[in-house]
Order: structure tokens, then sequence, then C-alpha cells
């Protein structure tokens, strides 16, 4: 049996599926490229039906992840379809420019989303699935088909499906526990099954779908895996629906730690991991939990004296990996204010971000600002430093000033400088709760785009009073709506914004509108030209 486990990732569909994940086209591009470095086999890139910008998107990573680099061969680029020909011709519309294409339909099995959802009898269903694959074979090679909630579907029924699927032409099976309700053994149980009584499985690659309402999606796809599926679906940071996906860091380094216990391996880079995840983070504004397993910040931190102690003598006494092997860089001190631009080109480098001279300028010109004010800038304060000024969507409204007052002798006031599109200067001073709220208030005064904030978090990146602050924000939009994967209702849209600088009003209002850009940009709405 295939000793490869093949990493399909789903950040950029189930995980921009999660609220106040929406990305621009342009991020989603910057995720796929990461993610190609990393050495995803598959990226499910979107759900082309989804809207028109979806599908542009799909096609764009289609057109540039997806073909061949340096003589190495590109990751398979997916978009999602349901089993309509409408959901299935767009799909190939969006994927088809990629070296190697892939559609991937579903349709639901279980008996509650048959009688409710679908209203379909299950025959009706059996059908429908095997004529839509068969078109999408028609169109595409590379076809995988998901029986949508197989985690409350009929076993009997599953594989009576399945081996209908495969006679018509799908290549991969996908299982997923849509609403993250199986325990591991269950699950594990499930895909033995599947192996076993599906026609045809022995010339398809069976995969794993988890979610984690009841934080099992990792032991659950380690349980398929165990039982023979040979493709782990997965999300960066474990983003998505709900409580999310099964995390891709944690399965990939469950079976590399582990490898012993699994004898299998991947084809993923874990050194770029921790690069992703933080792409990720701040493109969607999700912050990582601190407690994350791989990627949160206190990961690999050791607190208690007694693992201090014993660190020391050892350190597997309290560290099962290197915190190297996920990208995490020990050596703290980098850079301070007399280091050159080539001294900050190679340490990007070695952090691991390929830029372009214009970018190695950009980022130059803010590190001697922060040297000005900050002793020694670390590797943290440099990934600021690239997700403030290069990670940010397109800037409609750029912040070209801020002024407040506060404290506790008056109003807090604002006086905020934009320049927008049109390229006039807009000045607006407002009062506020406090100076960030004051700041808000006077930019909504400018940009006049309704919105609600239902997140806003600050934290330090380094220690010390001369720290650079970091916010992160998320606005919402209820009146934009957009279809979704797993509910065919429109839902509301969210966008997150970041922003990093040492003085965090200046970040806060950097952070709220880089989320506003990017709403202006998804929806469409009206903006003043020059
Ligand atoms: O969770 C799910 O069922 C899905 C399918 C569309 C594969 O995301
Ligand atoms: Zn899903």
């Amino acid at each position: 049996m295939n000793q490869t486990v093949r990493i399909f990732d789903t950040t950029l569909r189930d995980g921009e599926q999660s609220p106040g994940a929406t990305l621009t086209s342009a991020e989603k591009l910057e995720v796929a490229r990461s993610l190609a470095r990393l050495g995803v086999d598959v990226i499910e890139a979107g759900f082309p039906a989804a809207s028109p910008d979806d599908l542009e998107a799909v096609r764009r990573i289609a057109m540039e992840i997806g073909q061949p680099h340096n003589g190495k061969q590109p990751p398979i680029i997916c978009g999602l379809a349901r089993a309509t020909r409408n959901d299935i011709e767009k799909a190939w519309q969006a994927v088809s420019p990629a070296a190697r294409p892939r559609i991937h339909t579903f349709i639901a099995t279980s008996p509650i989303h048959m009688q409710y959802k679908l209203q379909m009898e299950p025959e009706k269903v059996v059908k429908k699935a095997t004529e839509m694959v068969a078109f999408a074979r028609s169109l595409c090679e590379d076809i995988e088909f998901s029986p949508e909630d197989a985690g409350r579907s009929e076993p009997e029924f599953l594989y009576h499906i399945l081996s209908e699927v495969v006679a018509a032409g799908a290549t991969t099976l996908n299982i997923p526990d849509t609403v993250g309700y199986q325990t591991p053994d269950e699950f594990g149980d499930l895909i033995r099954g599947i192996m076993k009584n599906v026609k045809g499985i022995e010339n398809c690659i069976v995969s794993v779908h988890c979610h984690n309402d009841l934080g099992l999606a990792t032991a659950n796809a380690l349980a398929g895996i165990r039982a023979g599926a040979r493709q782990a679906e997965v999300t960066v940071n474990g983003i998505g629906e709900r409580a999310g996906n099964t995390s891709l860091e944690e399965v990939v380094m469950a079976l590399h730690t582990r490898h012993p216990v699994y004898g299998l391996d991947t084809n993923i880079d874990t050194t770029q991991i921790m690069h992703v995840s933080k792409q990720v983070s701040n493109y969607t504004g999700i912050l990582v939990q601190p407690n994350k397993a791989i990627v949160g910040a206190n990961a690999f931190a050791h607190e208690a004296g007694i693992h201090q102690d014993g660190m020391l003598k050892h350190q597997q006494t309290y560290e099962i990996m290197r915190p190297e092997t996920v990208g995490v860089k020990q050596s703290r001190l980098v850079l301070g204010k007399h280091s050159g631009r080539h001294a900050l080109k190679v340490r990007l480098a070695e952090l691991g971000y390929e830029l372009n001279e214009e970018e190695v300028v950009q980022i130059f010109k803010r590190f001697k600002v922060l040297a000005d004010k900050k002793k020694e800038i670390l590797d943290a304060d440099l990934e600021a430093l690239i997700s403030d000024e290069l990670y940010q969507p397109v800037e409609i409204y750029q912040l070209d000033g801020l002024q407040v007052a506060c404290g506790t002798m008056g109003m807090p006031t604002a006086t905020v400088r934009l320049i927008g599109p049109d390229e006039k200067v807009y000045i607006h001073a407002a009062i506020g709760t406090g100076p960030v709220d004051a700041a808000y208030n006077a930019m909504d005064e400018i940009i006049q785009a309704p919105n609600k904030l239902i997140e806003f978090s600050i934290h330090a990146i380094t220690e010390g009073i001369d720290a650079l602050g970091e916010v992160t924000v998320r606005i919402s939009d209820s009146q934009q709506q957009r279809l979704t994967a797993q509910r065919d209702a429109a839902q509301p849209r969210t966008f997150g914004g970041y922003g990093a600088d040492t003085d965090i009003v200046v970040a806060s209002a950097k952070a709220y509108l880089s989320a506003i850009n990017k709403l202006l940009v998804a929806t469409g709405a009206e903006i003043p030209s020059a």
C-alpha cells in the first residue's frame, strides 16, 4: 500500500468559510503560493459557483500556482462544486488552466440531509451523484466525490453510492464528517468498511475530511489514515466552519513525530509551517490561540521551573519536536540600528521570505524607522513589518496621519488624515469612548462604509516598553451576502484587518483601515475616483 499521505489543503475553501475569514483574491494567491512552497499535494482553491469573484480567484490560482515551477510539478488545483451541471461547469472553467486540475463534487447522503435539506429519495441521490460524476469526468480526468455528512450516513448506503460513483469515474473518494460527530474508533471503522466494501476502491484514493465540533478532528483524521485513507483534507491553523477543520500542522506533525507508529510520510516541508500559519492568521484576522498545538505562541514555551530545569539538562525531557522543525526560529536577536539593507535581506531570506528588490527597499525603510525607536529588532518584529507593509489588501484609502488627545481630563478626540482613491486628502476629527473609538469614528465619517466591529485584539509582539504593538480586527457588513458550500443560503461576510506599530493607536487605525479596504473591494462599494 502507498506509504505517502497526500495533504489536501482546503484553507481557501472550507477555511475561508469560517466567520471572518474572507480573503481578497490577492491574498488567496499569496496563500496558495505559500501552500505550494509548503509542499501540499492539492490546493482546494475555492467554490467557483459561489460568486464571479470566487471563480476568478480560483482561475488565477490555477494559472499562476498550478503551473510547473523550476522543473517541479505543481500542486493539483481543485475547485468545489455541488452535484449540479452549473456548479461543475463553473468549477471546470476555474481549474482548467492548471497543469493538474481537479473537480470535487458532493451531495449529502445522511438520512437527515436527504429528507430535509435535499428532499430527495436516496435512490434519486445516487442517480444524481452518478450522473454528475460522469459529467465531471467528461471534462476532467481527476474527480473527487464527497458524500456530505458521511459521518451520519448509513454505511451500507455509503458503500452503494460510492461503488456507483467509482464506476462513473470518480478517482478520489472523500469521507466528510461534516458536523464533527464521529469518534476516532467509529471513524476508523467507517473507513475500514469503505476500504472493504466499495467496488473498485483499489483504483481510488480514500480521503478523510473531519470537522472539530467535539475537538476530535485530528484524532478522527489519523484514525481514518490508520484504516487506509491516503489523503487528509486539512486547513492551516484548523480554521473552518464552526469549530473548524482538521488542522494541517497537527496531522503533518503527528505523522512526522510518531513515524514509527504510522510508518507514513507526507510531502510537506515542515519548516514552512510557521510562516504559512502566521500568514493565514494575519490575512484572515483570526488569531491563533496561544496554546494551539504546533503553531501557538506557547507551543514551545517552558514556564514551570521544573520543566526549565529539565530542558537545560536535556532538551528532550519536555520537548517532543524541535521548534526549528516547524519553522520557529530560536535565534532571537537579529538586527540593530546600524544593520544594512543586505543584512536585512539575508535575514528575511533565512526567515523564508522571498522578496523582490522593491519589497526589500520598502521593508528596509520601515526597519530603519523602527530601529530608531527600538534597540534590538527581533525576528518577530520583522515578521510583523512584513505583514503590516506587504500583506495588506489593496489600499483604497491610505492612512496619512493621525493625532489623538485622550486621558482623564477631557473627551477622547482623534483627527485622521486619509488619502482617498481620488488622491484627495480627507481630514476629519471625531470624539469617542477612547482614542481608538474616536479614530474609528473619524474614519467612518470619511469613508461611509457601514460596518460593525465584531472583534478587536491587541498584543505586544516582543517584550519591553519599546515593543511593536500588533492589532487584529474583524468587521462585518451584514448587507453583503455570499453563498457557502455547506449552506445554500447566503451568509453575511466578515473581513479581517491587521496593523503593527510602536504606537498602538496607530496600529489600531491601520488594522481598521485594512479591514475597511477589504470590505470596499469585496462589496464593490462606490468609491470616489481620481
Ligand atoms: O464538510 C463537508 O462536508 C465539506 C464537503 C463539501 C466536502 O466541506
Ligand atoms: Zn467541510
